[in-house]
């Protein structure tokens, strides 16, 4: 397989971070360089990132070592040195869609975990396993932007990340309506024990935005192409309320669903147990193996115990059983900023590598 040198804009931040884990000794991408906010530029990044740094593994050393550029006024500096760029920055919405499309016009695509981009019509929101094909938008957005290399594509939010693909292969019964209630950990909003110690012993039943983006971006991944833009599926109905738990990485839903044919509980778990995407079937460097993996013990899937499976790229289930009001309710796990996150980014650009449009 091709190499190719890649950037990270936000490398100090709980994602940044993490992306700097997944790409050391990537068998594909070589992590060339990092860059963050005005504050961090010019520092080496082991003192850009100080105490800040969350990973149980120490920073790779060369990776300490390098120093920081400004995401903002190095980017053509930035775009000459790397085929393309992930992000996760924390900044305004309309400065990271403006930033984003620099990059992009730049010739330097970016694989984004921001937000701020996931609405543009021609922008492809993808789970690798759920609609890779969206990524064909791509030649439309060049287009629009006038570029023959660059383009945005973006991850969805964290919170959906367990939901959306248990609900996915499940689509064949006609899934009417769903409702899912989050137990989301504090690395979610970039913080951990240490930084925000209000969250011992607490919960706090607000999240920003969050229900909305829970609500709304399954649909546009479920979405078709039509012409220059993705138009957003209509169904299935989806409602949520999310919470901020004291959890230190892994977000938990518990999950209601009605279909319009209602399936047997032994055929959705054969629906689990079988479903594989391109991923799997391209044998991606990031694929788990087993997407999605449902557990017999009512004990589980547990946060703790379960946030990691296959590197925290699989999705975990269980407590399925018929409900009083909807069909079925059961439980799902996802490790927010591995499959959540980061390494949802990093899955995305190896299909888009494997699918050339790196090139
Ligand atoms: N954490 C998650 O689980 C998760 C999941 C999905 C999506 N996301 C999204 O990913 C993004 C980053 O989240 P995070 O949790 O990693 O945030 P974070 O820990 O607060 O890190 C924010 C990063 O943004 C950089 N930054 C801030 N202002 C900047 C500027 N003006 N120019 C360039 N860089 C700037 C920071 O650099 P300095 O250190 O120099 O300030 C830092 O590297 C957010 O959009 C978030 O919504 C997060």
């Amino acid at each position: 397989m091709k190499q190719y040198n890649v950037g990270i804009i936000g490398a100090t931040g709980m994602v940044g971070q993490r992306f700097i884990t997944l790409l050391s000794g990537h068998p594909w991408f070589n992590l060339k360089l990092l860059a963050a906010s005005p504050r961090s530029a010019g520092k080496p990044y082991t003192e850009a990132v100080g105490k800040r740094w969350a990973m149980k593994t120490p920073i790779p050393e060369e990776v300490g070592k390098m120093v920081v550029y400004d995401a903002t006024a190095d980017i053509d500096k930035i775009a000459s040195q790397v085929d393309f760029v992930f992000c996760a920055v924390d900044m305004k919405k309309d400065e990271i869609r403006a930033l984003e499309e620099a990059y992009a016009k730049a010739e330097c695509p970016v694989v984004s975990n921001n937000s701020a981009h996931r609405h543009t019509p021609d922008v492809p929101m993808i789970i690798p396993e759920i609609n890779p094909d969206h990524a064909e938008i791509i030649n439309a957005q060049r287009k629009r932007l006038g570029t023959k290399r660059g383009f945005v594509a973006v991850k969805s939010n964290c919170s959906l990340q367990s939901y959306v693909p248990a609900l996915h292969p499940l689509m064949k019964f006609g899934v009417k309506a769903a409702l899912a209630c989050t137990y989301q950990a504090i690395s979610g909003a970039g913080k951990t024990f240490e930084t925000w110690p209000e969250m011992l012993d607490n919960v706090i039943p607000y999240i920003g935005g969050e229900e909305e983006k829970s609500e709304i971006e399954p649909l546009k991944i479920w979405g078709h192409i039509d012409g220059d833009k993705i138009v957003d599926a209509t169904e299935p109905a989806i409602t949520t309320q999310c919470l901020r738990v004291p959890v230190s990485d892994g977000h938990m839903a518990a999950v209601f669903v009605k279909f319009e044919n209602k399936p047997t509980i032994e055929e959705i778990k054969t629906a689990w147990k079988e479903f594989r995407g391109i991923p799997q079937e391209l044998e991606l460097p990031h694929a788990p193996k087993q997407f999605l993996n449902y557990f017999e013990d009512p004990n589980r899937p547990q946060t703790k115990l379960d946030r990691d499976l296959e590197g925290g790229m699989a999705v975990s289930l269980g407590r399925l059983r018929e409900d009083s009001q909807y069909d079925y309710k059961f439980v799902c796990l996802s490790h927010n900023t591995l499959r959540g996150a980061a390494g949802g980014a990093v899955l995305m650009a190896e299909l888009l590598a494997a699918k050339g449009y790196f090139d």
